[in-house]
């Protein structure tokens, strides 16, 4: 059997922007610094990372050797490998509740990811001249009572994720992330050295020192049951694990490429990213003497504020928001095409039309989450609107379920000697991966789940 399409990488590099493109995020640039920020910083950092090694790393290196093994779109890779093993075939239910996760994440994910190509708009067009909090609570407001706004913006994205996707594994998707990434990741450097440079500082000292000190002097007073649960959600919501992309991205991969040591590159990267992109987004906010702990506004309504502010702070913004969109699109690329491969395989139909089909569908769900946010705000089922319904069925529920299912299959139910094949006996990874995902993995995400939905 052949991945599908018989789509491959041309090369490792590829395959390693793909996954880097599809892990790092609004999760990473937005989500990371605010929530390490509220959790105490370093003392979080810290258990942030053991969530990423411990538990998402080895998820990732599960799903990875089962889309390469199964050669196949989620739920065929899955039933390949179970019957390989002699196992049921129903295990490809895995594959589909990863499919499931992916699809309902997109229709919500896509239309923040149009906020963001809308501030960019703003930011090349007119720039942020003259905000205070007033007039950026203002605009934000205004943003979130557009519909045809939102739904122009949300469609201007997902026809760029669209083509990416229909142009192809190589000509489309390697192609675009080879040249996104290396720029996603020198506009992040080149950010934060800018504010390692700027002079901007408030009565309580440099931003940037500020910054630094507020992510990375441990304060575990901070830390407790809580923080541990928000570290290990980050953990899952930022590598993109448990979502069936990266199962398909496993399946393009030649055999070449080892599993292990890529996946700690892309673990690495994206921790990476999130940590400066702490040093890019709070110097300005604390330089600027604003709340570091603004949550969800803090990108569309603080940090405008900031960029009102700062000497450069045009400039600033137009390569800020250029970033967020990259770092957006291509994590939608990598959520679109886990659903493309399956529908592709399913209904037997070429590449562009499963793309066009696809993207559509997405774009009629997404007028449910644009209206959430203003008219259907109120039609809420267990007091949660489409939205957060969404959100929690794919975060809460599907996400975990999903990761500790393929952690009991890759651990406990497929052949020890088809994960060796994957991932080469001689190393000392093997025997470390083996321990984790039978020992570790499984318990972790189990009380997690448990302590998320019933505490
Ligand atoms: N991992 C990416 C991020 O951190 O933004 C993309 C992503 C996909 C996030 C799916 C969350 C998610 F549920």
């Amino acid at each position: 059997m052949a991945a599908v399409g018989g789509a491959h990488w041309s090369s490792r590099f590829g395959f390693l922007m793909a996954s880097v493109g599809f892990a790092v995020g609004l999760g990473n640039i937005w989500r990371f610094p605010y929530i390490a920020g509220e959790n105490g910083g370093a003392a979080f950092v810290l258990i942030y990372l053991a969530c990423v090694f411990g538990i998402g790393a080895p998820i990732l290196i599960a799903e990875i050797l089962i889309g390469r093994r199964g050669q196949g779109s989620p739920t065929e890779a899955m039933t390949a490998v179970a019957l390989e093993s002699g196992r049921s075939k129903h295990w490809q239910l895995v594959g589909g509740m990863g499919l499931l996760a992916a699809y309902t994440i997109e229709i919500v994910y896509a239309v923040v990811v149009g906020w963001v190509l809308w501030y960019l708009f703003k930011a090349v067009t007119t720039g942020f001249v003259g905000f205070d909090t007033v007039s950026a609570n203002a605009e934000f407001a205004a943003v979130l009572d557009s519909n045809l706004g939102m739904l122009w913006w949300t469609l201007v994205g997902l026809a760029i994720t669209g083509l990416i996707i229909y142009a192809g594994v190589k000509d489309g998707i390697e192609r675009a992330v080879t040249v996104l990434m290396p720029l996603l990741f020198l506009l992040l450097v080149g950010l934060a050295v800018y504010n390692y440079m700027a002079p901007a500082a408030d009565a309580q000292g440099h931003g940037f020192s500020r910054a630094l000190t507020w992510l990375f002097t441990p304060d575990f007073s901070k830390i407790n049951f809580a923080s541990v649960l928000a570290a290990v959600g980050q953990a899952f919501f930022s590598l993109s694990a448990a979502m069936a992309g990266m199962m398909v991205y496993g399946s393009y991969l030649p055999k070449s490429v080892s599993i292990t040591r890529s996946v700690l590159i892309i673990v690495s990267l994206d921790t990476g990213v999130a940590l400066l992109a702490g040093l890019v987004v709070f110097p300005v906010v604390f330089a600027n003497g604003m709340d570091p702990a603004a949550g969800a506004g803090l990108i569309f309504k603080t940090l405008p504020v900031g960029f009102a502010q700062m000497p450069g702070g045009h400039g600033f913004s137009v390569l800020f928001f250029l970033m967020l969109a990259v770092a957006g699109i291509t994590s939608m690329v990598g959520l679109v095409e886990a659903v493309n491969s399956w529908v592709e395989d399913r209904f037997d139909i070429p590449r562009h039309k499963s793309a066009l089909l696809l993207v559509g569908s997405i774009a009629v769900f997404s007028v449910l989450s644009i209206l959430s946010y203003n008219v259907m705000d109120h039609w809420t089922l267990g007091g949660k609107n489409f939205n957060d319904s969404m959100d929690y069925f794919s975060n809460q529920i599907l996400l975990p379920v999903g990761g500790l299912l393929i952690a009991l299959f890759a651990g406990w139910f497929m052949r020890r000697e088809a994960s060796q094949d994957e991932l080469g006996s001689a190393a000392n990874d093997y025997a470390i991966w083996y321990f984790l995902i039978r020992f570790v993995v499984p318990p972790a995400i189990l009380f997690i789940f448990v302590m998320g939905v019933f505490a």
